[in-house]
């Protein structure tokens, strides 16, 4: 019997921002209400059947501003909370601009066969028709659903994996996908109407190890450093050459087309791999993946966006150092 009691972490975007305007849905400020304000304006949340909500405010931030810091911080908070017998489920609410990748970050960090059920805003608190209230019922009714696990994304009635999950809009009210894949299912009034499985990740190989490596990161400088760069027309190569001399450790390139880099941009990638940092192609594409060929000198993400291989290079550079 699954625990009653659904932990919600709050770590400030959109959801939690406000304007002085009513009708102004873009001249706001993130991160002004507290979670449990949040909550508080939902009055439905406030007599759900059988469930405790408890709050928690772990960040309260533009997520534009996420660093790896707060990631840490809040894995280690879902942790705590998932080991209680007591929780069936974790909420959290986050902006938009980077969920993609606090949910990516967490699904490869988290062993817990419980739900971590992300959600966000487009419009402020303040607006005349927030999204971000119905997004925080819908949350909490995923996070209710029997047999849900896994790190998912939820807004706008849909419901994403973390693998899959990126942010296609900046203005829209649904403005995620999952491109290929599609959402994993739809809530629609209260209820959950899943397409396919629930993301199955969460026991992996190198959930354990990520997380005891997380564990020991005592402080912000202490993350492998990975850079991400954009191969384009007129790329050069001296950026790769400056990030090497500076300590990069990793480097993500988001590929033209099908994993291609402009040749001066390759030609430094190809010195920084050779100098011992790694070097991983993505796509710039929004849709579909790298199909890597025979013979390639740098090695594809394996269908990870660029911000989400950055998050996994990174975790596999910090597993691999020595305890
Ligand atoms: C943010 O990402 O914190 C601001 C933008 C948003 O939530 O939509």
């Amino acid at each position: 019997m699954s625990g009653q009691k659904i932990v919600v972490l709050g770590t400030g975007g959109t959801i939690a921002g406000t304007s002085a305007l009513a009708g102004d849905n873009i001249g706001y400020t993130a991160a002004q209400v507290g979670v449990a304000d949040l909550l508080q304006a939902v009055p439905a949340l406030q007599t759900l059947p059988g469930c405790t909500l408890h709050t928690e405010q772990v960040a309260q931030i533009d997520s534009k501003d996420m660093d790896e810091s707060v990631w840490r911080t809040l894995a280690l908070r879902c942790a705590h909370h998932l080991q209680d017998a007591d929780v069936r489920a974790i909420v959290i609410t986050h902006g938009t601009d980077t969920l993609e990748e606090t949910a990516w970050f967490l699904h490869q960090v988290l062993t817990a066969d419980k739900p971590v059920v992300l959600t966000c805003a487009m419009r402020p608190a303040t607006s005349l028709t927030p999204d971000g209230p119905q997004n925080l019922l819908d949350a909490v009714a995923v996070a209710m659903t029997a047999g849900a696990r896994g790190v998912v994304a939820v807004a706008a009635g849909e419901i994403h994996g973390a693998r899959g999950v990126q942010k296609m809009h900046p203005y829209r009210v649904n403005a995620f996908s999952s491109g290929d894949a599609g959402p994993l299912g739809f809530v629609e009034e209260g209820t959950v109407r899943l397409l396919g499985g629930w993301p199955s990740n969460m026991a992996q190989a190198l959930s354990g190890k990520a997380f005891q490596a997380i564990e020991r990161v005592a402080g912000p400088d202490q993350w492998p450093r990975v850079e991400l760069v954009v191969s384009h027309a007129g790329a050069r190569g001296a950026l790769v050459d400056a990030l090497v001399r500076d300590g990069a450790k990793g480097l993500v390139v988001a590929c033209t087309g099908n994993g291609t880099v402009h040749h001066a941009l390759e030609a430094a990638l190809l010195r920084a791999q050779a100098a011992g940092v790694r070097v991983v192609r993505s796509t710039r594409c929004p849709l579909g993946q790298v199909l890597p060929k025979p013979g390639d000198a740098l090695p594809d993400a394996a269908g990870l966006s660029p911000v989400k291989a950055r998050i996994a290079l990174m975790l596999d550079l910090l597993c691999q150092r020595a305890p």
